[in-house]
């Protein structure tokens, strides 16, 4: 396992701006580290794509990121991990960590006994999920909502729109009829809809979004490589996203809360592109 210097950025990647929800958490739990961000919005949605398409992808921006020196690697989407996480462990040279649905915690978290997963349709046909239904579904009713339209409605930054709302509305009517007090988001996209999933499913219901989990498995998998405040050394945190033309900066500076740039390079491109170089 390669050793990087403790300032080379941990890299991030989602099919899209979903992963941003994980950014932030880790930004959260580990503000000195340098992070590096790449959007594959050029070819979102994923959960639509054959998983040999994925796995070249998460491939693909795995290179570009090890190119850039990052220490470790994040692997922000669910439908991602999946279907490439076995071959990106088997090769990558650094520490990476993945998604995965948080049905172990909604388990312990259910009252009611039923528990609804928010994810693409990838996500949910796949022997993790099915695995993790199997472990920690025994006593319980685990219902499993695919949700087509939603990552799209995120990649637009259309987190309360009419569309958005009736989307909602449709994937969470038979969760709630069906008593669930517990949803998973299954998907990074979808911590960004929890103000208006909130709307809907009312106070009581536990919302359970693994992202902070997951950041502090970062932290864990860092170990003694990570980054101290310095106040030389100002934080930077680097976007880039595969989407074309100009909307990137637009949508990401709104998801992530403050204006900043983002290097856009072309969707069909995975050499690596100008000024998207290691740092430092
Ligand atoms: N954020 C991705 C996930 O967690 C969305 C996948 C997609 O693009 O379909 O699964």
């Amino acid at each position: 396992m390669t050793t990087l210097r403790d300032d080379a950025p941990i890299g991030v990647f989602d099919s899209g701006v979903g992963g941003l929800s994980v950014l932030r958490a880790i930004r959260d739990e580990l503000p000195a580290e340098n992070l590096l961000y790449v959007a594959d919005s050029g070819y979102a949605p994923y959960g639509d794509r054959d998983a040999d398409f994925i796995a070249d992808r998460a491939s693909t921006i795995t290179g570009l990121l090890l190119d850039a020196g990052v220490k470790a690697l994040v692997v922000a989407c669910n439908t991602a991990t999946v279907v490439a996480i076995a071959k990106l462990r088997a090769w990558c040279p650094v520490p990476v960590v993945a998604m995965e649905p948080a049905i172990k915690p909604a388990a312990q978290t259910t009252k009611s006994g039923v528990v609804g997963v928010l994810a693409t349709s990838q996500t949910l046909a796949s022997p993790n999920v099915a695995r993790l239904c199997a472990t920690y579904g025994q006593d319980i009713r685990i219902l499993l909502q695919p949700c087509p339209g939603l990552v799209e409605q995120v990649e637009k930054a259309e987190l309360r729109s009419e569309a958005t709302r009736e989307l909602l509305e449709r994937y969470l009517a038979p969760l709630l009829a069906a008593g669930a007090d517990t949803i998973v988001l299954g998907c990074t996209h979808y911590p960004f809809l929890a103000p208006l999933i909130r709307d809907i499913v009312g106070a009581e219901v536990a919302i359970i979004d693994p992202a902070t989990a997951v950041a502090k498995e970062v932290a864990r998998r860092l170990g003694d490589n990570r980054a101290s405040i310095c106040a030389e050394r100002p934080v930077e945190v680097r976007f880039v996203s595969s989407a074309g033309g100009s909307g990137a900066s637009a949508i990401i500076s709104a998801l992530w809360g403050s204006r900043v740039e983002v290097l856009e390079i072309e969707p069909q491109r995975s050499c690596q592109p100008t000024g998207f170089g290691a740092s430092g």
